[in-house]
Formats: structure tokens, C-alpha cells, sequence
């Protein structure tokens, strides 16, 4: 199995190989704006579940917004400890330095196979290829998470367990803000049986970042990503037509809306076009991404409630387990897999 990781600490690399070298859109820069912590939401989970009902109330206003205005949020006083997230990127790292070996049994070919490991997005029809090594288990509704290295998978599965009830009161207050019934996604997209998908990203050090791309811009499937990243920054979310790199606050959550809840809304929350830039020449980043989704065999369409005369639907509906095989079929290019069930 290819491993990005073992190639660029094997060959102490000087130039990049010419097929990881990324054709950058000539904007790109000129798109790039200055970050200021202040334009990113941030929602409190502690006023969303707040028994002051002012207080639930505005926050659940907050969300609402930044959904639709933004698609993107960090999300702070979330309950989940330092110390377990701290574990995650420790025990991740130890993962990735696993030889070849010991990893061997997560080659996985398909995307629904519980366990895969991999490099760039999809070797089978990237063009350029990604600099990055991933990990993928599905941890819900049945957990899965490679047996080695020790204690690695108990690791996974208490912040799965942890991060699912954070999800479960954003998709409340989801619900909520959009004038539904406050179990409105759980009962139409089950989630209590729904699908999560754990990614593990690294991408390693680069002798000239600036040439090659972590992930390109593209959107994920689902309804929800939540992600955690080492010390090391790199996602860009577009906002406004400009890339925004997202510096997260201490110990906050980053969280993107999905595509899945841009089709149930019919647009009115947007999926966000995101990226992951390279920018270490000397340390890998790290980020873990959960994607929370209905079950694999749920139709997701956009909500009668929500659909008037002046708000007709926009997209058919779609297994979500099509839409995956879909999206895997094809580069990952912005909104294009969302483009084709208009
Ligand atoms: C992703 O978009 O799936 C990963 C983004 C990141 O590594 O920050
Ligand atoms: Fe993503």
C-alpha cells in the first residue's frame, strides 16, 4: 500500500514529484483574505441546551445564521475534554507510523468497506494527486477502527461516543431554527441509526507547500462535519468568494454544513465549499473529520414543510448511499456532485 508519509521520510524530497504538482487557479491568492477571528461564528453549546429559554432561544438564532450565511461555525463550550481530543491526535499519529505491514489489512477497495486506508482522494480518478495519507472507519451505526496501535480504537470510540451527543443537540437546534418540530432531522433522516464516517487526514511535511494541495475545493456528503486538527492550521473555507483560513479558538470544534443539509433545506442552508492547504515544510498536520448522515438507504429530499410557491423544490431526492458512490466516482470539484441532482 502506497503511503504518502513513508514516501516524503524516505527520499528526504527536495522537489516534488510532478504528479502531485497542482495547476492553482491564478485568483487563488488574490481570493485568499486576511483572517480575522471575529467574521467566523461561534455558537455555545451551553446557551443551546440551556434551560434559559432566552438564551436557548438567540443561540439557536445564531445557528440558524450562520448555517445559512456561512455554512461553517466553531462551536465552543461543547463539553468534550482537551485531554480525550489531545488522545485522538496522539493515538492518530501513532496509527500513521505504523509500517506498512501492520496496515495492510485496511487496504480497503470499496468505498463502503468499513475500515480503508489511502492516500490523495481517489488514486482511480484524481488528476493531480493530494498530498495526503487518510484513514476512513465507519464508526456508526456499527464501530469500526483498525485493532492496532493499542488502545487506538477504545480512543475512537469514546469521542465518537462523545462527539454523536454534541451532534445530536446541534441537529435540534438545526431543526429548531428552521420553524420544524425539534426532532424534525433525527425522525426524517434516522439518525439515531444513521451513518458516520471518521476520516483521519495527514498530510505530510512539504518541501515546497505552495506547489500541491491537502484537499481540493469540494463540499462534503452528510449532514454535519465536525473536525478537530493538531497545532498545525491549513482548511480554507470560501466565503463570500474568497478563501477564508480557519483559525480555530482554543479547544472549539470546527463544523461545516453538509450537503445532505443543503438538499433537506432546498438550499436555504448552504453546503461550504472548503480546502485543505499544505503550508508545513517541516511537521505533518493532522485533522480528524467526522461526517454525520441518515442511514445509508434514507432518501434525502428537500422538506415539504419548507417548500412554498416562491420556494419550489431544487433537488430531486437521492439515496445517500448513491450520492457517496457518486461523489466517489468522480474528482472532487466544488459542488459538482450537488450540481447533478439539480
Ligand atoms: C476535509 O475537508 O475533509 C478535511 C479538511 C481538513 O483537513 O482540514
Ligand atoms: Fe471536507
Amino acid at each position: 500500500m502506497f503511503s504518502l508519509k513513508r514516501f516524503v521520510e524516505s527520499n528526504s524530497l527536495r522537489s516534488i514529484p510532478s504528479n502531485y504538482i497542482c495547476q492553482k487557479n491564478e485568483d487563488d491568492d488574490s481570493m485568499l483574505y486576511l483572517y480575522d477571528a471575529q467574521n467566523i461564528p461561534i455558537i455555545d453549546l451551553s446557551n443551546l441546551i440551556s434551560s434559559h429559554l432566552d438564551d436557548r432561544f438567540n443561540e439557536i438564532q445564531k445557528l440558524g445564521d450562520a448555517c445559512r450565511d456561512w455554512g461553517f461555525f466553531m462551536l465552543i463550550n461543547h463539553g468534550v475534554s482537551e485531554k480525550l481530543r489531545e488522545e485522538v491526535l496522539r493515538a492518530s499519529q501513532c496509527f500513521f507510523d505504523l509500517r506498512g505491514e501492520e496496515k495492510k489489512d485496511y487496504v480497503g477497495e470499496n468505498v463502503f468497506d468499513p475500515i480503508r486506508c489511502g492516500t490523495s482522494f481517489n488514486v482511480k480518478v484524481d488528476k493531480t494527486l493530494y498530498w495526503r495519507d487518510c484513514l476512513k472507519c465507519y464508526v456508526h451505526p456499527h464501530f469500526h477502527a483498525p485493532s492496532k496501535p493499542l488502545g487506538f480504537s477504545e480512543t475512537l470510540e469514546e469521542y465518537v461516543t462523545k462527539i454523536n451527543e454534541v451532534i445530536g443537540e446541534l441537529l435540534k437546534g438545526i431543526s429548531l431554527s428552521l420553524g420544524l418540530e425539534e426532532n424534525y432531522i433525527h425522525k426524517s433522516m434516522n439518525i439515531e441509526s444513521g451513518s458516520q464516517l471518521l476520516v483521519i487526514n495527514y498530510y505530510p511535511p512539504c518541501p515546497k507547500p505552495e506547489l500541491v494541495m491537502g484537499l481540493p475545493a469540494h463540499t462534503d456528503h452528510g449532514l454535519l462535519t465536525i473536525l478537530i486538527q493538531n497545532e498545525f492550521g491549513g482548511l480554507q473555507i470560501e466565503h463570500d468568494g474568497k478563501w477564508i483560513p480557519v483559525n480555530p479558538l482554543p479547544n472549539s470544534f470546527l463544523i461545516n454544513t453538509g450537503d445532505h443539509l443543503e438538499i433537506l433545506t432546498n438550499g436555504k442552508y448552504k453546503s461550504v465549499v472548503h480546502r485543505a492547504v499544505v503550508m508545513n515544510k517541516k511537521a505533518a498536520r493532522i485533522s480528524v473529520a467526522t461526517a454525520y448522515g441518515p442511514t445509508l438507504d434514507t432518501i434525502v429530499r428537500p422538506a415539504p414543510e419548507l417548500l412554498t410557491k416562491d420556494n419550489p423544490i431544487t433537488y430531486r431526492g437521492i439515496k445517500y448511499r448513491e450520492y457517496i458512490q457518486l461523489q466517489q466516482s468522480q474528482q472532487l470539484d466544488r459542488k459538482s456532485c450537488l450540481d447533478r441532482i439539480r
